[in-house]
């Protein structure tokens, strides 16, 4: 499907209800496979990534029901994980298969998981080994890197491992596979990934400890199995990733006034945030709630610790670094060339369609701000999305913001994190969309 985003005067305001969090969506639902019982989970995302994760939910035994905005999980718990009768494919989902071969440890047969052509191209070794160091049988395609999968349960063992990586991805893979083990099995990460795992087993009174080295600052999670999560109820809050492309748009145009309601704005989630206000935004944060007042950004640096906090919203940030004024430099991010494309060389890529001056670097980028609102009002430019819903949603911003007719193909990939982003994008702002040349959202 093509976008054709057409702007000539950039404008936005209103209020944006975000979609409900993908990362949060996706572990209520395992947590809640994993709880003898009925869960109660509302406000889930409606995301495809979320809804293959559902579908991998009722293959391991579960039942899905739907009750107004609540959605049911019945489960047998783990003892009653069922061994899958078909493939798990996970489409997208770097977070729905790396969490699945957590729980598949827990599973008594083999499960076998599967994606599409981003997803079997992305990196498994990184959730395997860790798994195999604590006495998992795992084998993937490439020498246990890649998908095709194939976990057969059973057989861990208590141990202590540490990630290279800062990834809730990884963290939460082994938080799960860890409620079957015997003992304790402690994960040690350089900087603490977004919590939302922990968070879920607070209500789930799975136990744990956490601790931070002083020295430098590594964070550990132990959980002491074997253990059973009970049933819970939990309403999800808004996805802060989704809420950024709006936020950026608003944060750069004069006189565009955004509230954003219902947000979750946890520390790990927030990094966002506190670029833009670095770079001179105009931002109130309240109880769950941002309000954002347009005006003009300066260039930053963006680096170190805080990277794991906005990794998601490079793409975005990238697009209000094109926009500022002066050059923003992004460091210690290789982690995007891993994601659903690679985002240091496509967020290049789309931004060069733009005329923008940037420098790719082995883990980041340089950008040469001072795009003006609207400035492109007379061109047309063409960005492929490639399976990459964050790289489509930020052009289609981009577009909106220096104007012009911008032509996005491939953009059913934002179904995957955000279904209604064109339909608000229609509703907030002054750009006219047409989805396959079709009439608006
Ligand atoms: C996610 C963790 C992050 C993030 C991804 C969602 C999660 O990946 O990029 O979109 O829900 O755990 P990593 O764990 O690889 O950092």
């Amino acid at each position: 499907m093509r976008a054709q985003i057409t702007s000539t005067e950039p404008f936005l305001s209103g209020d944006l209800q975000p979609p409900p969090d993908k990362s949060i969506s996706h572990r209520g639902l395992l947590l809640a496979l994993l709880a003898e019982g009925t869960s109660r989970l509302d406000n889930l995302s409606s995301a495809l990534d979320v809804a293959a994760t559902g579908s991998m939910v009722e293959l391991f035994g579960a039942s899905l029901e739907t009750e107004g905005s609540v959605t049911l999980v019945e489960s047998p718990g783990i003892a009653g994980l069922r061994e899958p009768d078909g493939v798990l494919d996970l489409g997208n989902s770097g977070t729905g298969v790396r969490l699945g071969i957590g729980v598949a440890t827990l599973v008594h047969g083999v499960s076998v998981f599967t994606g599409d052509d981003s997803l079997r191209r992305r990196p498994m070794g990184r959730v395997i080994s860790p798994l195999q160091e604590l006495g998992a049988s795992i084998w993937g395609r490439g020498g246990d890197g890649m998908l095709p999968v194939a976990v057969r349960g059973g057989g861990l063992r208590s141990g202590v491992v540490h990630l290279r990586v800062a990834s809730a991805q990884l963290k939460s893979a082994l938080l799960f596979a860890a409620l079957g083990v015997d003992g304790p099995v402690s994960i040690v990460e350089p900087t603490l990934s977004r919590p939302h795992t922990e968070e879920l087993f607070a209500l789930t009174e799975v136990g744990f400890d956490e601790d931070v080295e002083e020295q430098d600052g590594s964070h550990r999670v132990t959980v002491s199995g074997p253990t059973r999560p009970s049933p819970f109820s939990f309403r999800i809050p808004g996805d802060p990733s989704a809420a950024a492309f709006f936020v950026v748009a608003a944060s750069c145009v004069p006189g565009a006034v955004l509230t954003v309601e219902d947000l979750y704005l946890g520390p790990t989630r927030a990094g966002f945030l506190e670029i833009l206000a670095q770079m001179g935004a105009d931002l109130v944060l309240g109880d769950g709630q941002v309000t954002v007042q347009g005006g003009s950004l300066e260039g930053s640096e963006i680096g170190g610790r805080i990277i794991p906090s906005l990794i998601d919203e490079i793409p975005i940030l990238s697009v209000a670094a094109a926009m500022a004024d002066g050059v923003t430099t992004i460091r210690d991010a290789s982690e995007l060339r891993v994601k659903e494309t690679n985002r240091i060389e496509t967020t290049a890529g789309f931004l060069r369609a733009f005329g923008v001056e940037v420098m790719t670097l082995p883990d980041g980028l340089v950008i040469h701000g001072g795009l003006r609102p609207g400035s492109l009002r007379g061109n047309r430019r063409r960005v492929m999305a490639n399976l990459d819903h964050r790289i489509a949603m930020s052009a289609a911003v981009l577009g909106l913001l220096a104007g012009g007719v911008t032509e996005i193909d491939g953009v059913e990939t934002v179904a995957t994190s955000y279904p209604a982003f064109f339909s608000d994008l229609d509703r907030l702002s002054s750009a006219t969309i047409h989805l396959d040349g079709a009439a608006k959202p």
